[in-house]
């Protein structure tokens, strides 16, 4: 009797830690850097990777740390950066042409200290003359995807030649 009820508790032990990670998945909430601040939502994918996955939930960009560390790696965010004409106004290293430097320590808006920010950015745009890229956002499914933003970000980190050595982005 006494092993019958230990057997059912284990049974809704496992089914409630089984249940668990579907009903409490997180989300990164953006917000666009354009005026209003209004939210907005990037849904994952099937086409989505693990780390674009795992930014959507935690607002964290695997690839950050990732490249810092390998600069082999970056240079795939690289690609993505010329691939998709961002050096025609960033310069071909970001380090500015008719828009802004994206690796030195003058920040547009100070939430680009984090990637979330930087993201918020690069996927909604904003009123100053940064177009919109994500193809969720922008409702263009031709434009970028999660992936591609963050490697393109990961890349800018890697790449970066400000004065900051607390680098905010590595302590995410
Ligand atoms: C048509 C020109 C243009 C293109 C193309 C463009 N940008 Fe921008 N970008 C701008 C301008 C202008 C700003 C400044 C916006 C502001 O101050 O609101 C900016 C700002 C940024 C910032 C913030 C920089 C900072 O120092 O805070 C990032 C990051 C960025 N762009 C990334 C990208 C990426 C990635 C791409 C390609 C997918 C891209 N941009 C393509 C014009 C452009």
């Amino acid at each position: 009797m006494k092993s019958k009820m230990a057997g059912k508790i284990a049974v809704s032990v496992l089914a409630i830690a089984v249940l668990m990670p579907l009903t409490a998945s997180a989300e990164c909430k953006f917000v666009t850097t354009k005026a209003g601040n209004a939210a907005f939502t990037i849904k994952p994918t099937d086409k989505d990777s693990p780390e674009a996955k795992k930014f959507l939930e935690t607002c964290i960009n695997p690839y950050t740390k990732m490249y810092v560390a390998d600069p082999e790696a970056a240079k795939a965010g690289k690609k993505l950066f010329g691939y998709w004409s961002c050096t025609q106004c960033h310069g071909g290293n970001a380090g500015g042409q008719t828009g802004p430097s994206i690796i030195d320590d003058t920040w547009q808006y100070a939430k680009h200290q984090t990637d979330k920010g930087l993201f918020e950015t690069i996927a909604d745009g904003s009123d100053a003359g940064m177009p919109a890229w994500h193809a969720q956002a922008a409702n263009n499914p031709e434009l970028l995807s999660t992936d591609d933003i963050l490697k393109i970000i990961g890349w800018l980190r890697a790449g970066y030649k400000g004065t900051d050595q607390s680098k905010p982005w590595l302590k995410e």
